[in-house]
């Protein structure tokens, strides 16, 4: 990363928006960074910054309790913004009044904007919707700040110190349920901390590759690729940086969707410069789940299985050098709740085990969110089914067939989930979904084909739309889409004559059947 990047620091006093403040922020092409509301000011002072945004959090400034900061850090002549808790705070911490509402304000309430040429109001009107979730409010803005908007429930809902460029609001202006958030957080970024907007991807590309260089030398680098997003684009990059020093080693357990396996190997033996390792383990797989039909069991069997396959051939690959891995910035982010000193733990950090030895583990996408590492997978030449490819988990179809695991299952849902997916792709609502794949429950059922009865495998799909996967709604896909998919897979499909469509949401329901 180049020395002169601007950037902006996202003061995380544990509201939950603060990952998309940072999101929106890079949307700008200015880079964003979130740090606990424990970080020393001196590491503040030495890193920077072209400002700073406190965040939302749940606590009351008032409680002593609550997460603080040093005064000193309105007087960095930094300029500074504060949303929600993080306005309140700014309040607080110049001697204005906040206290608890009788009603609290929540949803999308009208604003009126009282200073039109405010800096931060430029381009937005006098009347306009915010997204409002508080219950305490500014009851008295401090003497040095000029109110600038309020609502019907909301005297302070924006106020401003123009000289000290300090800046803050009641609402989210990082939600897309605030009308005019984009602008107002554009106003902050380049019309009160003068930024230019140079994080771009192409930039970071460059930039990484020339580091990677200079660390790795002429040393080998070990990855492990698992054909998702995230090691690709990091397989990618590192190819980019040093060829054929890059080792990948893809571990195919045989659960993959169809044919992903010989895609991913032929994606990158023939696109990139780099050492590939495929190991094929399918069979081991499943005689290792013969007879297992606990969800539980199959997962931690699989999760297992996987992890000794893959360490033993690391331990092959490994002499010395580096270790890479796909670790992306939510990963990595410290959180402002609570202990925050913990890093969250996360399937994409493994643990290896003590007796491999690296010099040393690199992550070269771990400043990056996930719509960033995309982009640069884009910009790498990384073919699109890959880069935009949705959600999979870990342990695979494995989790999609219900009941004890066998080689012809595997066969019926990956057949099942090729046509699924094609005929989505096919109607365009692709991008609509989420998430959409087919299950194959435990379950035959009878029906009839000409003049036989038959008894075969019954196979469920499943489409759901969400923002963040915590939640889901299953997806309304058109009846003639349903249809088309049914009698496809009824008759494309050997040994399935039956096709349900899952219609529930998450919870209660989770999107996965086990
Ligand atoms: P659930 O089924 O819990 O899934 O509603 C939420 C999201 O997580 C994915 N998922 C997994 N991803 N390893 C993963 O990497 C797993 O074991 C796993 N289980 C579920 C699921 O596909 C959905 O996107």
């Amino acid at each position: 990363m180049s020395l002169e990047l601007e950037k902006i620091l996202v003061l995380d006093f544990g509201g939950q928006y603060n990952q998309l403040i940072a999101r929106r922020v890079r949307d700008n092409n200015v880079y964003a960074e979130i740090k606990p509301y424990t970080v020393s000011i001196d590491e503040i002072k030495e890193a920077d910054y072209k400002g700073i945004i406190f965040t939302g959090g749940p606590n009351s400034v008032y409680d002593m309790n609550s997460p603080h900061y040093d005064k000193e850090i309105l007087n960095l002549g930094i300029p500074v913004l504060g949303i929600c808790y993080g306005c309140q705070l700014i309040s607080w911490m110049c001697d204005g009044k906040v206290e608890n509402a009788t009603t609290s304000e929540y949803g999308k309430i009208e604003m009126t904007v009282t200073k039109n040429d405010s800096l931060i109001f430029k381009n937005v009107p006098t009347d306009s919707v915010v997204w409002m979730s508080h219950t305490d409010y500014i009851s008295q803005a401090p003497k040095c700040f000029e109110i600038t908007a309020h609502s019907a429930d909301c005297p302070c809902a924006a106020m401003e110190n123009v000289e000290k460029n300090i800046y803050a609001v009641q609402f989210h202006p990082e939600v897309t349920h605030t009308q005019f958030g984009k602008d107002i957080l554009k106003n902050f970024l380049f019309e009160v901390c003068k930024c230019a907007g140079n994080w771009q991807m192409e930039g970071f590309i460059e930039n990484t590759v020339a580091a990677l260089k200079k660390k790795i030398g002429d040393k080998k680098v070990v990855l492990g690729l698992s054909g998702g997003v995230d090691s690709s684009v990091a397989a990618a990059l590192l190819s980019k940086a040093v060829g054929k020093q890059l080792t990948c080693v893809f571990v195919d357990q045989g659960l993959m969707r169809k044919d992903e396996g010989d895609f991913v190997e032929q994606t990158f033996t023939k696109l990139f410069d780099m050492n590939f390792v495929r190991v094929n383990c399918g069979e081991e797989f499943v005689s290792k789940l013969k007879g297992i039909t606990d969800p539980e069991k199959k997962r931690k069997i699989i999760g297992r299985e996987f992890y000794n396959v893959f360490w033993n051939k690391i331990r092959e690959e490994a002499e010395g050098g580096f270790f890479a891995q796909g670790t992306i910035y939510p990963d990595c982010i410290e959180s402002g709740k609570g202990d925050a000193d913990k890093i969250k733990t996360h399937h994409n950090k493994v643990k290896m085990p003590d007796d491999i030895k690296f010099d040393d583990v690199i992550e070269p996408l771990c400043d990056l969110f996930k719509d960033e590492v995309r982009k640069v997978g884009e910009l790498l030449g990384i073919p699109k089914e890959l880069v935009w490819r949705q959600p999979f988990p870990g342990p695979g179809l494995g989790v999609r067939i219900i009941g004890e695991i066998t080689q012809d299952k595997i066969k019926v849902l990956q057949d099942a989930d090729a046509v699924f997916r094609d005929e989505i792709e096919k109607s365009g609502i692709s991008q609509e979904l989420s998430q959409y794949f087919a299950v194959l429950p435990d379950v035959k059922t009878v029906g009839v084909m000409g003049d036989h009865r038959t008894y075969d495998h019954l196979i469920a799909i499943r489409a759901v739309t969400t923002d963040d996967f915590m939640t889901a709604d299953f997806a309304k896909i058109p009846y003639d889409v349903l249809s088309r998919v049914a009698s496809r897979i009824i008759n494309e499909v050997e040994n399935v004559n039956r096709v349900v469509y899952d219609i529930t949401s998450k919870p209660p329901g989770t999107i996965e059947w086990e």
